[in-house]
């Protein structure tokens, strides 16, 4: 393939001067394995081989690191509610928030929930995405957090989607029949049905969502160190709505990321940065709430390094536009082009453990690009809210887009 621009996202190539290690009439290469086996200028690309030529910028096939994606039904008379200034209060006394996604789980079958991930994983990779981490967490009881991880799992094995990274979010609300009795649905969770979740193959992270009014430190903790325990990393949501501590349970579990952080103040921020944990950056979320931003200077200034996502859900964040969301991280959350395309390439793929196959052009790296028909990567941090690649290609196949 040649490109009049290729962005390779690849510290090895990047110099001060040009932080994304971009290459002006460039060339990739891809082998029978699906990786890339030439990444440089086309004067010294091989010779001999079928080209193709595309024009515009080329990519890493984007990596969105945080979205709740295998959810099903819609939640718009929230929406609706939500913009006429309800808060979550008034939304959860009229049946609607995570348990209204859970009843919508409930009314359907495992085969149900894979149709409607794999679409709106499809609509994913038409936007430029190759990677997409979901997470279950509106099952909320076992029976049906293990349909939506099964879903998800047939969503992974299925190679002509973005490849999936799954996510076993165990606490993310109490179900309603269990609300009065928080420490049994805790201690069933950490001790039934993670222990299973873990047996079946079915996680790759656990996540809890750490805030005021969702689960404590001490109940993401124990959720956490079992996880270890057992193989499985951790991701955690914190300090959307309140500081309660979350970014430094983070480091203390050495979890991969800590997501969202509106409300996370200085010692959180030291904390992360101390211990390597990446800040995974939710714009569309603070937006569709309505809120303040994320200290993202403190964040920037302590080094701790940056991913951006959609967070695609259906009560705080109804998209599935990463692009999007790395144009709200440039406009209301101040990060730089750079910043943000580092947020949904490299850093993201970091922030998954997949920091060693994919988020780079790089020679030996899976071969996932996104061609856009755009001059510059500027252009895709810009606020199209339409599709404006060519080619999307994950592992040398295409997602989007022919070979021709
Ligand atoms: O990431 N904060 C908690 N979880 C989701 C929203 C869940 C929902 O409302 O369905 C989030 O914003
Ligand atoms: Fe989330």
């Amino acid at each position: 393939f040649t490109a009049p621009r290729i962005v390779t996202c690849d510290p090895a190539t990047a110099t001060t001067a040009n932080p994304l290690g971009a290459i002006d009439d460039g060339a990739i290469a891809v082998d029978e394995h699906g990786r890339f086996s030439f990444v440089g200028s086309r004067a010294d690309a091989p010779r001999g081989l079928r080209t193709i030529a595309l024009g515009g910028v080329v990519l890493p096939g984007l990596v969105d690191a945080h979205t709740h994606a295998a959810w099903v039904g819609s939640r718009h008379d929230e929406y609706a509610m939500r913009m006429a200034g309800c808060d979550y209060r008034d939304i959860a006394a009229r049946g609607g928030g995570i348990v209204a996604s859970q009843r919508a789980i409930a009314e359907v079958d495992t085969e149900a929930v894979a149709r409607v991930l794999e679409a709106r994983l499809r609509r994913m990779a038409s936007l430029g995405v190759t990677t997409v981490e979901v997470k279950s967490g509106y099952g909320l009881v076992p029976e049906l957090e293990l349909r939506q991880l099964r879903a998800i799992a047939q969503a992974r094995a299925d190679g002509s989607l973005p490849h999936v990274v799954p996510t076993f979010l165990g606490l993310h609300a109490l179900p309603k029949e269990m609300r009065d009795d928080r420490d049994a649905y805790v201690a069933r969770v950490v001790g039934e049905l993670l222990p299973r979740v873990a047996a079946e193959g079915l996680a790759r992270y656990v996540d809890a969502y750490v805030d005021a009014n969702a689960f404590t430190t001490a109940e993401a903790k124990g959720l956490g160190v079992a996880a270890r325990g057992l193989g499985l990393d951790v991701r955690l949501h914190v300090g959307q709505f309140a500081d309660v501590g979350g970014a430094e349970l983070s480091a203390e579990l050495g979890a991969h990321s800590a997501d969202h952080l509106e409300n996370v103040g200085a010692k959180g921020v030291l904390a992360l940065a101390s211990a390597g944990v990446f800040a995974g950056l939710l714009p569309l979320a603070s937006f569709t709430l309505g809120q303040a931003p994320p200290d993202v200077a403190a964040l920037r200034a302590a080094g701790v390094r940056l991913v951006v996502a959609s967070d695609a859900n259906p009560g705080t964040a109804s998209t599935e536009s990463l692009p999007l969301a790395l144009a709200f991280a440039v406009r209301s959350y101040g990060l730089s082009p750079d910043e943000a395309l580092l947020g949904a390439t490299q850093n993201a793929a970091e922030s998954l453990g997949l920091g060693a196959s994919k988020g780079r052009i790089r020679v030996g790296y899976d071969a996932d690009f996104a061609a856009f028909d755009l001059p510059h990567e500027i252009g895709v941090v810009q606020p199209f809210g339409v599709a404006r690649t060519r080619l999307v290609v994950r592992e040398g196949h295409a997602l989007h887009g022919t070979l021709a």
